[in-house]
């Protein structure tokens, strides 16, 4: 039975829908009338029994799931799978050697191991690159403007820096970045046609960072420096990854830490152009609170999902095991119930709960790297184009999980 608020076979997951828009109004709805919901999916596309899943749109419901592994599983695959538009059956598969597949004990164990690559000292420690690095992204993105002063901010700023926040993680040289971000941009987003990039091209570009990470993992177990590599695998063995596990930790990291940030900065600059009073305010004051709010209004990070793993009742829905239930962080990071006024963009929002990073056992490993990201490109934009403005409507990526932005059009003039 579809739901009784949206029209038939109305589908949250549908890349077209979130080409156009995040569906607020409808998680509004549903929010209020019907907050775990079964909504069907056309035969076939998502490679599961069953065609739908759970829709999950609360904040107290969203979290639940997060911090119940034993009930709902990450094991069967996190990411919103549309085989028909993104990725095989094969893949996976593959997918399962990727920790954001895993659930307890296996996730534990190698959590507590790749924890050690982001512990506060060593986010830390990448500031003064990452800052000299957001700073030289904004200054060569003002001198390389149209005539005009006009640039596209994507491309031109908000792409990078995520790229080598990653690459410094890892102590990727820097002769061998460029193939690296080649590699990471290829894996990511091709559900959208314009990319022109199809399922052979992601599998191979992930299969080259994974041998590239594999090989830089063996060198640094011989000569040890100062790197995540290091620190992960230098020796093999209890309490240490293997470097096949390295090479699959590698790929999540370009997975996870690109098009995530990329889009919360993309969308943190529309919301600040839209909203001077608030680009105002950051530039006085740069609060500490402006990269979670950002994060907040962005929800990079649509949905991720589960599968049940034992009959279970949810927001009054009788969940059946082997269901599948969609984590609507979108929606959820909107609820009245949690945010006052969720609608507006207010950079010194504290506390500010939201759910972007996700919960529970496999709550965003990156957060700190992520925000300490969005804090530096923000000053470095507020430092140097003070005056910047909007130049067009942003073009929206088509996905059935990211809410991105693969154009924004931004001018100095
Ligand atoms: C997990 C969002 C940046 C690495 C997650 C999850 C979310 C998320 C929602 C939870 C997945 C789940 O519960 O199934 C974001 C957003 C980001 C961001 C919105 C940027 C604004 C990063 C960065 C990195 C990173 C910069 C690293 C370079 C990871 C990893 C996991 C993860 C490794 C899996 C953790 C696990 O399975 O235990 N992220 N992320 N993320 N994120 Fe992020």
């Amino acid at each position: 039975m579809s739901c009784p608020h949206l029209p038939q076979g109305f589908d949250f997951t549908d890349p077209d829908l979130l080409q156009a828009r995040v569906p607020h109004p409808e998680f509004a709805e549903m929010r209020r009338t019907a907050p775990v919901w079964w909504c069907e999916q056309p035969a076939g596309i998502s490679g599961f029994d069953d065609e739908g899943y759970w829709a999950v749109t609360r904040h107290a419901d969203v979290r639940h799931v997060s911090t119940h592994p034993e009930l709902f599983s990450s094991n069967t695959n996190t990411a919103v799978i549309r085989f028909n538009e993104s990725i095989s059956r094969d893949q996976i598969e593959v997918q399962k050697l990727i920790m954001l597949n895993m659930d307890p004990p296996e996730h534990t164990r190698v959590r507590q191991i790749v924890q050690r690559g982001f512990t506060p000292r060593a986010v830390r420690s990448l500031e003064a690159a990452l800052r000299r690095r957001a700073r030289s992204i904004v200054e060569t993105a003002a001198a390389g403007a149209k005539p005009d002063g006009s640039f596209d901010f994507v491309t031109n700023i908000a792409v990078e820096l995520p790229l080598q926040a990653i690459a410094e993680l890892v102590g990727v040289p820097q002769e061998d970045r460029s193939k690296i971000f080649d590699w990471s941009n290829k894996m990511a987003a091709y559900d959208d046609p314009e990319y022109a990039i199809t399922e052979e091209v992601g599998t191979e570009a992930a299969m080259e960072i994974v041998s590239y990470a594999m090989n830089l993992a063996a060198a640094r177990k011989e000569c040890p420096a100062q790197d995540i590599v290091s620190r992960l695998v230098a020796a093999e063995g209890e309490g240490n990854l293997s470097s096949d596990e390295f090479g699959f930790f590698v790929i999540l990291l370009a997975v996870a830490g690109n098009e995530t940030t990329r889009n919360a900065i993309s969308h943190g600059m529309h919301a600040f152009l839209t909203h001077p009073e608030q680009w105002e305010l950051y530039k006085r004051l740069r609060p500490d609170t402006a990269a979670e709010e950002i994060v907040r209004w962005a929800t990079p990070v649509v949905s991720f999902q589960r599968t049940a793993t034992q009959d279970v009742v949810l927001g009054g829905a009788r969940i059946k095991k082997g269901d599948r239930v969609g984590l609507f962080y979108s929606s959820a990071n909107n609820d009245p119930t949690v945010f006052d006024h969720p609608e507006r963009f207010d950079i010194t929002r504290d506390p500010n709960p939201h759910l972007g990073f996700g919960g529970g056992p496999h709550f965003c490993l990156g957060k700190s790297l992520a925000v300490m990201e969005i804090d530096l490109i923000f000053d470095a934009i507020a430092d140097a184009l003070p005056d910047l403005r909007l130049a067009g409507d942003p073009r929206r990526l088509r996905s059935a999980w990211l809410n991105g932005i693969k154009e924004l059009q931004v001018t100095t003039g």
